[in-house]
């Protein structure tokens, strides 16, 4: 009976932190498995590179992403920022775990608070983030990167970013994958 009781509080909690404000800004909805290679096609992993996902939810993109640059011994770096307590569990649970987990940094954190330039200045010369963020917030995130980095390119799954129109590049998947 005592367990059910947990069970159900825990169920409760969990629900509450996934429909907050505050620990859920964005929903939290994954990127489509159907269209994971190409996503990592478009993020063109390269020595020297920094890749960002922006609201990381449960890693599935930023994982494959540093599977496949080990498997290709690049180098290249990885950080996970998110916002959500348990989907950051689930996070540092799978970096424990992954072959990768030196190249791979989880940040609690704000998208729209971090700091771009300390994370990026020292590891590497080209930065990539991958967004899969509501279509409303992403010229905010554009403009937040833009005052801090000069150099970075960007992978917007599904929705596209209309001031970066000019420089667009899109591959059809499931869901359209634009690149900047
Ligand atoms: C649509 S999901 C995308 C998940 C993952 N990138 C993927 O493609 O599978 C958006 C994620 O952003 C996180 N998020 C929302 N607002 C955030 C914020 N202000 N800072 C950090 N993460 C945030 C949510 O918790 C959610 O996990």
């Amino acid at each position: 009976m005592i367990f059910v009781f947990f069970l159900f509080i825990l169920l409760f909690a969990i629900i509450l932190i996934f429909s907050s404000k505050k620990f859920s800004p964005i929903p939290y909805f994954p990127s489509n498995k159907k269209d994971l290679d190409l996503i990592l096609r478009a993020l063109n992993l390269k020595k020297n590179q920094i890749i960002f996902d922006l609201g990381a939810g449960d890693g599935l993109v930023i994982f494959a992403a540093a599977k496949k640059s080990h498997q290709k011994k690049l180098d290249t770096k990885f950080i996970a920022v998110e916002i959500n307590p348990i989907l950051l569990l689930i996070l540092n649970m799978r970096r424990f775990f992954h072959p990768n987990k030196k190249n791979i940094k989880i940040i609690r954190g704000d998208i729209f608070k971090m700091n771009y330039n300390q994370l990026t200045s020292k590891q590497a010369n080209q930065a990539t983030f991958y967004l899969y963020i509501s279509p409303w917030y992403l010229e905010k995130t554009l403009s937040n990167i833009k005052k801090q980095i000069k150099k970075f390119s960007i992978v917007s799954y599904m929705y596209p970013i209309k001031s970066l129109k000019k420089k667009e590049r899109i591959v059809n998947g499931l869901n359209s994958i634009y690149i900047y």
